[in-house]
């Protein structure tokens, strides 16, 4: 079976090595994102369950050309609907375009549902469907005039591992919070701490890796109740994960933050609890001004405020500022900052020494790392 394994822009790559972790060999990324994968039901199962980076797994039902509604119309009808939906099958369709000739997802979304219902109604013999059993949720992708028709495995997108229950004023995502996490140089093993730790994205998503959470424990996806899924696989995948999760509780963590914000804190602290981590996360009320670390040195991993959408311009430089002044007085230690404002290096006053981009929802931003100690580039002229 093929499937899809949706992506922000930029974390097809970690998905993909995710899933080769899982024994799934070659993905192939994908014009609109993601990438595709043959796979057993089981082995999309464990997608959902393991997969850090990705915002759903899908099963390909169709690709084809489609340039006229009637064209998407027949080759909608022409799939084996009957195979997958089962006779009370709740299946809502969503339908995107980008660059193609049909371009009107409404009018997209309400053609497939008639051909999907044209098909089961001659295969089931009835003229009414309920829609009041498990749920297909039918994803219709049409990247230029080519249709992917999916049914989405997932569910709720992954990033709902289930342990943040209000979002805060501006949260990072959990699946881009993992991919930076793993794009840092922060190992396990060192010490981690998010100055600007908010609702404790950035530590809890770290102390998953740490402890090898799988990220979909706590919570269920939309393929666990379709007929065709392995039941008893799944339920034993979702135990193995649970035991590899506690019996490695008891392992030591170095992860810790702090925030100026006493309220960001309160959440940070609930999602903590939630995440099953109690304990085990370090969190301080605290002005970034103010934080010294000794000992062994670690990484400064944060998400600080970009002046768009928290603050000001103004306030969001200064942090920046105070963030490198930070790594400054606390010898070998890295900073990696993620933002969308690409001042932030001429703030810092000194270049940073690994760059990527990242995208969080539509905003662009860099990912700046400034190494401590060996990693640190040689020569590097201060900026002013
Ligand atoms: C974009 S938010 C971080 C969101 C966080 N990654 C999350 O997932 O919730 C930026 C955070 O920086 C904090 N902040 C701003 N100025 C600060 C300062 N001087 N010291 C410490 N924290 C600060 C804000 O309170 C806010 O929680």
């Amino acid at each position: 079976m093929q499937w899809i394994a949706n992506t922000a822009f930029g974390l097809e790559g970690q998905t993909s090595r995710d899933l080769k972790r899982l024994g799934i060999g070659t993905a192939q990324p994908q014009p609109a994102g993601g990438v595709l994968f043959e796979a057993t039901p089981a082995q999309a199962f464990s997608a959902n369950l393991w997969l850090r980076c990705a915002d759903r797994v899908m099963l390909v039902a169709g690709r084809f050309e489609a340039r006229s509604f009637d064209s998407l119309f027949e080759q909608v009808r022409a799939l084996p609907w009957e195979d997958y939906l089962p006779r009370d099958a709740a299946f809502p369709v969503r339908a995107h375009c980008v660059r193609s000739t049909l371009m009107s997802p409404s009018d997209c979304q309400s053609i497939v549902k008639k051909a999907i219902v044209e098909r089961l109604k001659r295969a089931y013999r009835i003229e009414w469907f309920e829609e009041t059993g498990a749920v297909f949720a039918v994803d219709v992708s049409l990247h230029g005039d080519t249709a992917t028709v999916c049914l989405d495995a997932s569910g709720p997108a992954l990033n709902r591992r289930g342990y943040r229950t209000w979002n805060g004023e501006a949260p990072l995502r959990e699946t881009l919070a993992a991919a930076l996490v793993l794009a840092s140089p922060w190992r396990p093993a060192m010490p981690l701490y998010d100055p600007c730790c908010g609702t404790g994205t950035l530590l809890i998503e770290a102390a998953f890796i740490a402890l090898n959470r799988a990220p979909g424990l706590a919570r269920a996806f939309d393929c666990e109740k379709w007929p065709f899924m392995p039941l008893e696989e799944m339920r034993r995948l979702r135990a193995e994960a649970r035991e590899t999760f506690e019996s490695g509780l008891s392992r030591p963590l170095r992860i810790a933050g702090s925030d100026i914000d006493g309220e960001a804190l309160e959440l940070a602290r609930r999602h903590v609890a939630q995440a099953g981590l109690n304990g085990r996360i370090v969190l301080e009320k605290r002005d970034l001004r103010e934080v010294t670390r000794t000992g062994e040195a670690g990484v400064f991993l944060c998400n600080p405020p970009y002046g768009e959408r928290l603050g000001d311009r103004k306030a969001a430089a200064a942090v920046e500022r105070q963030l490198y002044l930070l790594k400054e007085r606390c010898p070998g230690w890295c900073l990696c900052a993620i933002s969308a404002d690409m001042s932030f290096e001429r703030n810092a006053g000194r270049r940073a020494d690994k760059k990527r981009r990242f995208y969080n929802g539509r905003l662009e931003c860099e990912f700046l790392t400034w190494m401590g100690g060996a990693g640190q580039k040689r020569g590097d002229a201060a900026l002013r």
